[in-house]
């Protein structure tokens, strides 16, 4: 019986971190986005630079997550990004994991429009490294990534 418990305990402990493993990790997201300054800048709503240097090549991209697709006023899109974006397209984990690695295949997917095309060039290499810069990101978004995977610590250990 005593035994049965601890089993239950353990399977408990392991789903929890596969969990917090899923949105990656943000640490090594920051090391990867070095990749991305040279056409991004994550700049707050004060003018804090908090990542690049002056890119503008690709918008800023303070508070991304959770952000419409293709809706930085000051930065002029492609045709594709802004009508996902008003078709609803919304940056979150499985929506920006999935542009990076592939931009123009994403948004031709997503608008199912085989013609469409993204003016990023740029694919980040695997997934991992998606998931990490998209936790990365998170992180340094405006509240902190709250609101994505949040209330699911503590069930009761
Ligand atoms: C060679 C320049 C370049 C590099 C490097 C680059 N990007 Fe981009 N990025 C762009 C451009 C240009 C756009 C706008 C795309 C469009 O309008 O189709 C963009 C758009 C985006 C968007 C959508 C933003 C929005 O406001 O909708 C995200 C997310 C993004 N990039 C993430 C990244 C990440 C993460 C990296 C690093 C792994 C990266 N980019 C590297 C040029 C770049």
């Amino acid at each position: 019986m005593l035994h049965r418990i601890a089993i239950a305990a353990v399977t408990v402990a392991t789903a929890s971190a596969a969990q917090a493993q899923d949105v990656g990790d943000a640490s090594a997201g920051e090391q990867l986005f070095n990749q991305c300054q040279t056409c991004h800048v994550v700049v707050d709503d004060e003018g804090n630079t908090i990542a690049g240097r002056n890119a503008r090549t690709g918008p800023n991209l303070y508070g991304v997550i959770g952000r419409q697709a293709g809706t930085v006023e000051d930065f002029r899109y492609g045709d594709a990004m802004v009508e996902a974006g008003e078709q609803g397209l919304v940056w979150d984990a499985e929506t920006f994991v999935q542009y990076v690695q592939d931009p123009t295949g994403f948004l031709r997917e997503y608008l199912d429009d085989s013609r469409a095309r993204g003016k990023m060039s740029f694919r980040v290499r695997s997934e991992e490294d998606a998931q990490n810069l998209y936790a990365y990101l998170a992180s340094v978004g405006p509240d902190g990534g709250e609101g994505d995977g949040d209330g699911e610590e503590d069930s009761g250990s």
